[in-house]
């Protein structure tokens, strides 16, 4: 078991991960944020690439910094960014890999064999990466993060950049991957994790707003999520009234379908289908946004006592004439 206690870490003024802790067992743990949420800051933790502020990571109840070397072995990462080595073939590039993680000789170029193979690069093993397009080198980083059959996977957005086709392959890839091991797999786009995720942890702003299966969080939203079909002149009104909603153009006419805690009776609850994209709308946007209206309701009304007390309306005034 992997886990991660009141995990921290700042960058200057910046709490890039906010006291963390998930405790994870095998499985594919889909992690969900927007630009800046703390996805890599987690994972370079993890990988110690980055130092800790405070908190903890125990791998089998041991502090991975004490484990040192014996943790690395167990561990394969495929970073977000492609620091790549375009002169290298795919088959040294694993092989030199490999021996980062102290395999060397026939047994090193055994495993470049085997893992291409499996990303299904075999063919081109002896081309430069340069060569390659935005798939193929993902693919590359990817095989490399499987060296020795690692207990801990961590894919840092596996397919960032990549087309439709290649992303559902690379996600069915991962998918039968698991098994035994623990999976983390970062991602701001809800399709790639939706249906292969065990765990879903949505983060933003350094700080976990959510976590639990997928049908967890689904079940969390229910009565949440509505539809409600609109002319098009009508649709600027009502968008207007719910900044996050997905419109579609159904049979039925436009339909917009909305998220929230009150939504109005008259709209048509969905029941059914609720999808995790719903559940990204509701964490991410729709709390969002009103947890900053509450906050400005209540700097408002400390802003009114304050007046009460001290008689002074100058803000009023100056509001009106704003
Ligand atoms: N090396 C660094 N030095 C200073 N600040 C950093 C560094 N790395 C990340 N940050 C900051 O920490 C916060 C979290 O960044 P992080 O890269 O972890 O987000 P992310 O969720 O991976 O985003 P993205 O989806 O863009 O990859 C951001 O505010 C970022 O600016
Ligand atoms: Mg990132």
């Amino acid at each position: 078991m992997l886990e991660i206690k009141n995990l921290s870490k700042e960058y200057g003024n910046n709490l890039a991960l906010d006291n963390f802790s998930i405790k994870m067992e095998e499985g594919i743990y889909g992690i969900l944020g927007a630009n800046g949420a703390g996805k890599s800051t987690l994972m370079n933790l993890i990988t110690d690439n980055v130092t800790r502020t405070s908190g903890q990571i125990l791998y089998g109840g041991r502090d991975i910094l004490e484990m040192g070397e014996e943790f690395r072995k167990i561990v394969g990462y495929m970073p977000q960014q492609q620091g790549f080595y375009e002169q290298f073939s795919a088959k040294a590039f694993i092989v030199y890999m490999a021996a980062l993680k102290g395999i060397r000789g026939r047994k090193a170029r055994q495993e470049a064999d085997r893992l291409l193979k499996l990303v299904n690069l075999d063919d081109v093993a002896h081309k430069k990466i340069g060569s390659f397009s935005g798939g193929m080198k993902q693919r590359v980083l990817l095989a490399q993060a499987l060296i020795g059959e690692p207990k801990i996977l961590i894919l840092d957005e596996p397919t960032a950049g990549l087309d439709p086709k290649v992303r559902i392959r690379i996600r069915n890839f991962i998918s039968e991957l698991s098994k035994d091991k623990i999976i983390i797999y970062a991602t701001h786009v809800v399709s790639d994790i939706e249906c292969i995720a065990d765990h879903v942890l949505l983060i933003k702003k350094g700080r976990m707003i959510g976590m639990g299966t997928p049908s967890e969080l689904i079940d969390g939203i229910s009565g949440k999520v509505a539809e409600v079909t609109c002319t098009k002149e009508e649709l600027n009104k009502l968008q207007q009234k719910h900044r996050f909603a997905n419109v579609s153009q159904k049979r039925e006419g436009l339909t917009l379908r909305v998220v929230g805690d009150d939504l109005p009776a008259e709209y048509k609850r969905v029941e059914n289908d609720i999808n995790l994209e719903d559940v990204y709308l509701y964490y991410f946007e729709y709390l969002d946004e009103k947890k900053a209206a509450e906050n400005e309701t209540a700097s408002d009304e400390t802003e009114d006592k304050h007046h009460e007390m001290t008689g002074d309306n100058s803000s009023d005034v100056s509001k009106e004439n704003i």
